[in-house]
């Protein structure tokens, strides 16, 4: 008897490698992580304590609160242009990650193909596994500004699609899709027996003036596409395991078994807590989504001053996934060596799947005077190492 084939077959996340290494040294910069450096705001801590203090300490139902699954479908009324209806569209998870397993438990059979646009957010080849179902990889290039293109998307389409994820604002890259191209996938696989999953976690952190769109809100698209959302990086609550799907009722009402087997349910008094955060909290996420642009613009300019590197500028999210290319170096021989001499531990960008060779992945989520001090550690690091 030994360790599972699954078990073998899931690798540490090279996030967490880096993540480790850097606790063992001092003095280190880490800006490997995808989380807020913000506490949750207090006025959420404040709900989610009066919640336990009154004694809500006992399972929910398994699908979650009415009261949270309600503000759900309200913030997405505007998004979606349409409401979806809390008890049979809405399930209450664990966090984006348990959304994202249970829509592909629920929908996966033994063989089916799941697409995913790479370099991607490693998961989600791994909970293919744990279904048995087979990731297919659609390179997604710079050049392109980090959208996939249509034809690629086509070009790996066999009769064993069954599922499409697309990540926007995109972990790692920090690209967006624009709305063409969203219309353009939509055609496609509108008459297509699959399901788009669309993982929305950072549609709130976003730098531009156009309203965000979820390819579910295209006409013929409600009954193809599972919405997964999350509370950790809008509202800064990634340690509270709190998130959603939003989808078509055939799929939502199969959730709450897969997740009675394996988590039962989320705690109360944190469903009424993020119900507070999306009902009141909207002040709290622009301020730190100003922060998070400040931030951006800081470490964008800095890496495209320093000789050798270069970036295209992140649309969401907050990450920098910089090109390391003229350095000669393999990302992890680069994330390694830099670790190493200057101190600063950044993600190889083949972490996020080999398309991700020859880029480095910088979490921006960090203090300003961090972030300047990691850009002159890049920039002594490239000097020394030409
Ligand atoms: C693209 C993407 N999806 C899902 C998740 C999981 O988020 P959660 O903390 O809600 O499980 C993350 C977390 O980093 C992410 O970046």
């Amino acid at each position: 008897m030994g360790p599972s084939q699954l078990a073998q077959s899931i690798k540490k996340a090279k996030i967490r490698v880096m993540y480790d290494l850097a606790r063992e040294m001092d003095d280190v910069i880490s800006l490997t992580v995808g989380e807020p450096d913000f506490q949750t705001p207090q006025r959420i801590i404040d709900v989610s304590n009066h919640y336990f203090n009154e004694g809500l300490t006992k399972y929910t139902p398994n699908s979650g609160l009415d009261v949270l699954k309600e503000a759900i479908a309200d913030t997405y009324e505007p998004i979606l242009g349409r409401r979806v209806n809390p008890k049979e569209n809405v399930m209450i998870t664990v966090g984006a990650q348990e959304a994202l397993l249970v829509t592909m438990q629920v929908t996966l059979n033994p063989g089916d193909e799941v697409m995913i646009c790479t370099p991607h957010y490693p998961s989600y080849i791994y909970q293919a596994y744990i279904c048995h179902a087979n990731p297919v990889l659609v390179e997604v290039k710079e050049e392109n500004g980090w959208m996939p293109l249509v034809s690629d998307i086509k070009a790996k389409m066999t009769d064993k699609t069954k599922m499409l994820i697309l990540t926007s604002p995109c972990n790692p890259t920090g690209g967006e899709i624009d709305r063409a191209t969203l219309e353009e996938i939509a055609e496609l696989v509108r008459d297509k027996d699959m399901l788009v999953i669309s993982d929305e976690c950072y549609n709130t952190i976003r730098y531009s003036d156009t309203p965000f769109t979820s390819i579910a809100s295209f006409e013929g698209m409600k009954d193809k596409t599972v919405v997964i959302n999350s509370f950790s990086k809008a509202f800064a609550m990634p340690g509270w395991r709190v998130g959603y799907a939003i989808g078509p009722a055939w799929v939502i009402e199969q959730m709450p078994k897969t997740h009675d087997v394996t988590v039962s349910c989320v705690p109360a008094p944190f469903q009424y807590a993020a119900a507070f955060a999306l009902k009141n909290c909207d002040a709290e996420a622009a301020e730190m989504l100003a922060s998070y642009q400040r931030r951006r613009d800081l470490v964008f300019q800095g890496i495209n001053n320093i000789d050798g590197l270069s970036a295209i500028e992140p649309k969401g999210a907050f990450y920098l996934f910089f090109n390391i290319k003229e350095s000669g170096m393999t990302s992890e021989e680069f994330a390694f060596s830099l670790l190493k001499q200057e101190k600063l531990a950044l993600v190889p960008g083949d972490g996020f799947g080999e398309a991700g060779e020859g880029y480095i992945r910088l979490t921006y989520a960090a203090d300003e005077d961090s972030l300047k001090k990691a850009i002159e550690r890049l920039d002594r690091f490239m000097k020394n190492n030409r």
